[in-house]
């Protein structure tokens, strides 16, 4: 497989990241697809020298097929290429989606090939040092069984390892790297946006200790991490916070308020803190989300300042 050659369906982010990671590793990448202007001009950056063609040209000189799409179109396109005869037996075709397994592939596995499902549980977000964080990440795969071998043998070959996710836990193995890694950027993004508001000048000179410490003790306590108002029961400091918040940066009210809910309710469950103050903070939570819109989008003003004011220095008042 080492030698053989890839074909890259959707020059997209992890289509063209995977592809210099390829590269790197001694796959020969024989050609990419590319629809729109940006997708076209950045496989010709991401892959110089590579054939920009289409799916079914892709498809058709590749021994590998990666099909780096939307997830929505991974099976649309999976028909596509089988029902124009590109795919066919001794051919592996392989996604990179978290969320959907094997069967997203069905009509390539009709055809003889053979599915393989790989998600490298990495971000990339289109930066240029995109394809430097495939190394020593996991892989999501999930094969049948005659192609474990194979499948195991690209992820270490992109030095990466593997980490076999059963088909019918593939959706539930991706909502948690939500939970955790896309949620991340919103909360940190809401942070900044708040110390904005309180006139810092670079937010993210104070919330990156504390955040990437945050983060290490949560990977490694999981709640027992916890720290702050929540835990302490500070329902004073957590009615100001609201109030301030309300006042200045309205936006992040109704997550402010959800996730200190979540957050009250995990303490409880773990034992954290003495049980009768955090049952005072969700009372209070609770009673304050009643009150509050479930949406910023449900209020246009608060609507333009999520979107107009991400760093949050209008006085909306
Ligand atoms: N980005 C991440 O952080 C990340 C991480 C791990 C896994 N993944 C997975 O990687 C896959 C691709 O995600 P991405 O973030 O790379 O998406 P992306 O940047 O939007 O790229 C998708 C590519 O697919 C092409 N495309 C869309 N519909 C198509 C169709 N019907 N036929 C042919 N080409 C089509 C697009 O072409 P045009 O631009 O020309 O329209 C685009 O180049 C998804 O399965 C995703 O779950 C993403």
């Amino acid at each position: 497989m080492r030698n053989g050659s890839v074909g890259i369906v959707g020059g997209g982010r992890v289509g063209t990241a995977l592809g210099q990671a390829l590269q790197g590793a001694g796959y020969q990448v024989v050609g990419v697809s590319a629809r729109s202007a940006q997708a076209r001009d950045r496989c010709r950056r991401r892959l110089p020298g590579v054939p920009v063609l289409t799916p079914h040209e892709v498809a058709a000189r590749s021994s590998l097929t990666l099909l780096s799409v939307p997830d929505d179109a991974i099976a649309s396109v999976c028909g596509e290429l089988a029902a124009a005869g590109a795919l066919a037996p001794g051919r592996h075709v392989m996604h990179a989606s978290g969320a959907c397994g094997l069967a997203v592939l069905r009509e390539a596995t009709a055809v003889g090939a053979t599915p393989l499902a790989v998600h490298p549980a990495m971000t990339f977000p289109g930066g240029d040092s995109d394809a430097e964080h495939v190394a020593g990440i996991a892989f999501a795969v999930t094969a049948p069984p005659e192609a474990r071998d194979r499948a195991e043998g690209l992820v270490r070959d992109l030095g990466g390892v593997p980490v076999w996710i059963a088909e019918a836990d593939r959706t539930l193995y991706h909502a948690a790297l939500v939970l955790g890694a896309n949620n991340l950027v919103t909360l940190t993004a809401a942070a900044m946006q708040a110390l904005g508001a309180a006139g810092v000048p670079d937010p993210g000179f104070i919330l990156g200790p504390l955040v990437r410490t945050t983060l290490e003790n949560a990977l490694r306590l999981g709640d027992d991490a916890l720290t702050g108002p929540v835990r302490r029961g500070d329902t004073a400091t957590i009615g100001a916070h609201v109030s301030t918040l309300r006042e200045r940066v309205p936006a992040l009210v109704p997550g402010y308020l959800q996730f200190a809910r979540v957050t009250a309710e995990r303490a409880l469950a773990a034992n954290l803190g003495q049980a009768a103050s955090v049952e005072r903070v969700v009372a209070m939570l609770t009673e304050a989300l009643s009150a509050t819109p479930a949406s910023a989008s449900s209020d246009p003003r608060v609507r333009a300042q999520l979107v107009e004011d991400p760093v949050g220095h209008d006085d909306l008042r």
